[in-house]
């Protein structure tokens, strides 16, 4: 049977292509919506989208799916713990329209300092107004706080480097020779901040995070620029920093942003002259969009060739284990089953195991990593085994 890959997003047309030259049934339709997938799921294997929602019910209307490849890099428009629970794996591309959104993210800074979206609005309307398009303050010299440093933020810095910007950056993981200060006090670096530019995941803990406290150590006349994600700023707490400090704020995302491609669109941020608002287009260059088809295509090629799922995101990080048992073995068959036998005799679960085999065929290795230890009793018992040529048991 073929594999069937759904591409439920637009999708460069060379791509699809070399999908089909590799011998797969592919279904391109980029106009689906979230609510129609669930009923076209059903003999699908491999499910590719950007921004269009997969829901419990498409996860849960699926027989064969076992992989959601997310085109692009934030991957909250999928329901994880719907996949998780059914054992689909979902992948993204990250990195791949890191430039985009940085390119972005720059142009929204230099829009907001000297206000290039309304000097077009005035023109377009006849209006000429020299006097007051001339009170921008420039960038040279300014202070950028970057909210998280990951390839996004990192391109960010690159640039805001280049036009003599001050740059400080906030990021749990810290990358040497990085072209930015690093900080971890908000209290130290926002009242100093004259731009402030997030690229942050939604998770848990971001939700919110940019909240009435964050805007109260802001300078005034401050620009915030959000390229991420809209659940990482509380929207009422900014209205309320525009009003008072006079903050002005360019967002490629926002609250009730439409699903679709194009059509109406309403939100209480349209008539506030200190908020720009873009369409959701940080990746959406020509060269994000093939960078982002390639790796999706190099995904699905590892996948359909040997099974590797490359990008891995809801594979369980941090599982608390203990002990690794590695058992070098002759490699014939009932030899892992009798070792396993063991183990379950002694109630230890094995959280992740994996077996290899060297050169020639002859022997393999099995490792196993579980959070209880074997006893030595248990250990004898699968020294003895005469197809068992060594063991070694870890703590971690
Ligand atoms: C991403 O997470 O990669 C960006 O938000 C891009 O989303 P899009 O592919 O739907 O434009």
């Amino acid at each position: 049977m073929k594999i069937s890959v759904l591409i439920a997003d637009k999708f460069p047309e060379v791509y699809i292509e070399e999908l089909k030259k590799m011998g797969l049934e592919v279904i391109y339709d980029p106009k689906l919506g979230e609510n129609d997938i669930p009923s076209i799921i059903k003999n699908v294997d491999i499910l590719v989208v950007r921004s269009t929602k997969v829901n419990a019910s498409t996860i849960n209307n699926s027989n064969r799916l076992n992989l959601i490849i997310r085109a692009g890099a934030g991957v909250n428009n999928i329901d994880l713990a719907a996949a998780s629970q059914k054992g689909i794996y979902v992948s993204n591309c990250p990195g791949m329209n890191s430039i985009a959104v940085a390119e972005l993210a720059i142009g929204l800074m230099l829009s907001l300092d000297r206000r290039i979206p309304d000097n077009v609005m005035d023109f377009r309307k006849s209006v000429w107004n020299k006097n007051e398009y001339s009170k921008s303050q420039g960038i040279f010299g300014k202070t950028l706080a970057i909210l998280g440093v990951g390839n996004i933020g990192m391109e960010v810095a690159k640039r805001a480097n280049a036009f003599g910007m001050n740059v400080y950056g906030m990021d749990i993981y810290r990358v040497e020779g990085a072209p930015l200060t690093y900080f971890t006090d908000m209290n130290e670096v926002l009242p100093k901040a004259d731009v402030i530019s997030i690229h942050l995941p939604a998770t848990p803990e971001t939700k919110n995070m940019f909240n009435k406290k964050m805007f109260s150590l802001l300078k005034p006349g401050a620009f915030v620029i959000n390229t991420s994600r809209s659940d990482v700023i509380d929207e009422e707490a900014m209205l309320e920093a525009i009003k008072e400090k006079n903050i002005r704020v360019a967002l490629d995302v926002f609250k009730g942003e439409p699903e679709g491609k194009s059509g109406e669109v309403k939100s209480p941020l349209q008539d506030n002259p200190n908020i720009y608002v873009t369409h959701h287009i940080g990746a959406s260059t020509e060269q994000a969009q093939n960078a982002v088809a390639k790796e999706t295509v190099k995904i699905i090629k590892d996948y359909a060739a040997n099974g590797a799922i490359d990008h891995w995101v809801n594979r369980a990080r941090g599982v608390d284990v203990k002990y690794q048992l590695v058992v070098k073995h002759y490699d014939r068959p009932g030899v892992l089953a009798s070792i396993l036998e063991v183990i379950r005799e002694g109630n230890i679960n094995i959280e992740e195991i994996e077996n290899v085999i060297f050169e020639g065929g002859m022997v393999g290795c099995c490792s196993m990593k579980m959070k209880a230890t074997l006893t030595a009793d248990m250990l004898r018992v699968i020294n003895e085994n005469p197809n068992v040529i060594s063991t070694s048991l870890v703590a971690l």
